[in-house]
């Protein structure tokens, strides 16, 4: 991850149909069929996604919200003033809004999101909204090489958002790699401001990732319409269905795409057999305890300076700042996460 500035206007890298049909086929080779998470965030992904975070049984957005919500004072406080601040996955930006609302000087804001739709739309809410804030979109995949905008304002330090437990939909080796590319761009005095869930029973947990009303079920078979779209694909959605179990040996939520019969899928002119109840990942959502976050947190280049939970510790919003040693604590510069 660079930290050069490129000149305004927005930088726009949509992910591109040649990339998107790579990674599918490359995942559907697998002995263990995979497609790449980032391809449910289309625009209509990305609204399924919005309504899975006003469901009754998915408590993360609900429970961050309030850890944000009720410490806010002191998380601008850790955070300190004048920073630019980087939001990854930026979405509709609505948890950000208490963060712009109360960091004192903010020199600039740069979402990321692969959606450009709801970024440019969120970002014109916010024009609105914040009419002195400097805000520098930037639409691009943020697990490739990013450059950040150039900004008029000078920045005392950067500090990176990451809500929403994001860091959970990467295995625990991308994750660390990930994390160190984000202490690499912050640099010395920065910070990340991130989102972490927690360990649990596997009731509430497996509750949230397949809700009564079938919007996360929507949600997953979206990646197979979108397939079918772009990339003429012929996945038949009435003989898949979707999935999620806790695997508590492993810590995380598997998403899944089951087969509900042998079935042959046609792509470009390949041929893909699924076995009756063979199925395909699509997402995992790994759950941390404390520890295991703050050793995963050092490894990557950072300190957990502050943790907020709620009062059930279902979740945490966490504070790292950079370690001053942050380039020496990890090998794979520049390496992307996966
Ligand atoms: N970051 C979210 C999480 O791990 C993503 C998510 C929520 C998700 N529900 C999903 C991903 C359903 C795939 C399918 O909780």
């Amino acid at each position: 991850m660079s930290t050069s500035l490129l000149p305004n206007p927005v930088v726009y890298r949509g992910s591109d149909d040649k990339e998107f049909f790579k990674e599918v086929s490359a995942g559907l080779l697998q002995p263990q069929k995979t497609l790449p998470c980032k391809f449910l965030y289309d625009d209509c992904g990305s609204e399924l996604f919005n309504q899975i975070c006003d469901l009754d049984e998915y408590y993360p957005t609900r429970t961050e919200t309030a850890i944000l919500h009720d410490n806010i004072r002191e998380i601008a406080q850790v955070i300190g003033p004048g920073c630019r601040l980087v939001e990854f996955g930026s979405g509709t930006s609505t948890k950000t809004r208490m963060l712009l609302q109360h960091l004192t000087d903010l020199a600039s804001y740069t979402p990321i999101d692969i959606s450009s739709g709801q970024l440019f739309d969120s970002c014109e809410k916010l024009g609105t909204d914040f009419p002195a804030l400097e805000i520098l979109p930037l639409a691009a995949d943020y697990t490739d090489s990013l450059q950040l905008p150039e900004s008029e304002m000078p920045a005392q330090k950067v500090v990176a958002f990451f809500p929403g437990s994001t860091i959970g939909n990467f295995e625990p080796h991308e994750a660390r790699s990930f994390l160190h590319r984000i202490a690499c761009l912050c640099g010395r005095g920065g910070g990340l401001l991130i989102g972490v869930d927690l360990i649990k029973d596997r009731r509430r947990l497996e509750a949230a990732y397949n809700d009564r009303k079938g919007v996360t079920a929507a949600f997953n078979l979206n990646v197979l319409t979108r397939a079918n779209r772009e990339l003429g694909s012929d996945f038949d959605l009435s003989s898949f269905r979707h999935q999620a179990i806790y695997d508590a040996a492993l810590g995380r939520i598997e998403m899944r795409l089951v087969s509900l019969r042998p079935q042959v899928v046609r792509l470009a002119n390949r041929e893909f057999f699924f076995d009756e109840a063979e199925y395909i990942t699509t997402e995992y959502s790994y759950k941390y305890s404390l520890s295991k976050f703050t050793n995963l947190a050092q490894s990557a280049g950072f300190e957990v300076l502050n943790v907020w939970v709620d009062r059930n510790r279902l979740f945490s919003v966490q504070y790292l700042g950079v370690r001053s040693d942050v380039h020496e604590v990890y090998g794979g510069l520049g390496e992307k996460g996966n």
